[in-house]
């Protein structure tokens, strides 16, 4: 049996996929290691690899086969545009895609004004506005801290993740249009849904089966 290889997003993206994983008794104890440099994580009786990645690299690693499955929250995988399977939303890292500003850039927005757009997202960005919106803007592309673009003049509005909240909050921002919701996905290389169809189907019915359970629970 080969290794079937799985990328994970660094961060809490991978805690709460191990979390997931353990609750249908797939285990990855050196990955628990929290001071390790390691990149690479195996689990020898199944036949799993586990590793780290940024999670806009992700999607790379899954489409060119590096890594059979990747766990990426859909904002990543609306952003690359990878050819992969989307099979499965895992319901955490619930958060939603949104257009903020200061209030009175809402003006602007609904009367189809020429404006600058900052966000880390150029590609969901001008999806939404081109061809959603049918409204011309530029975009102007950021890697963190988006919020400071409209405070400091950089752009009148930003596309950007909203989770609580709190960051627009405190920054005086405010949500201004909802493009989408988001959370985790399971993503899968084409070639592997063929080629190891047995082991990945089971793994996404295991995974159904959990979720399906845990939203029931919610329910009572
Ligand atoms: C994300 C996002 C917002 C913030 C939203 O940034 O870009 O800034 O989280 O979360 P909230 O609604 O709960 O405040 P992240 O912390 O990933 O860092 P970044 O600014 O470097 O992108």
């Amino acid at each position: 049996m080969r290794y079937l290889t799985f990328a994970l997003g660094k961060g809490r993206l991978a805690r709460q996929t191990l979390e997931t994983f353990e609750k249908i008794g797939i285990t990855c104890q050196e990955m628990k290691d929290k001071n390790t440099r390691k990149l690479i994580f195996v689990n020898e009786e199944r036949k799993l690899r586990f590793f780290l990645s940024k999670g806009p690299d992700v999607p790379t690693y899954v489409e060119y086969g590096a890594a059979d499955i990747g766990i990426v929250g859909k904002d990543t995988i609306l952003e690359e545009k990878r050819n992969i399977y989307e099979v499965l939303d895992l319901g955490f890292g619930k958060c939603r895609m949104c257009v903020c500003g200061p209030k009175d850039a809402r003006e602007l927005l609904q009367h189809q004004e020429l404006i600058r757009v900052a966000t880390k997202y150029p590609n969901i960005a001008k999806n939404y506005f081109y061809n959603k919106k049918h409204q011309t803007v530029e975009i102007i592309k950021l890697n963190g801290s988006i919020e400071l673009a409209p405070i400091v003049g950089l752009s009148e509005v930003i596309v950007d993740i909203v989770e609580t909240g709190s960051t627009l909050r405190e920054n005086g921002l405010n949500v201004l249009e909802e493009i989408c919701p988001l959370s985790a996905r399971m993503v899968v290389n084409q070639v592997s849904m063929k080629m190891e169809h047995e082991r990945i189907t089971k793994l996404i019915s295991d995974l159904k089966e959990l979720l399906s359970g845990e939203n029931n629970e919610k329910m009572i």
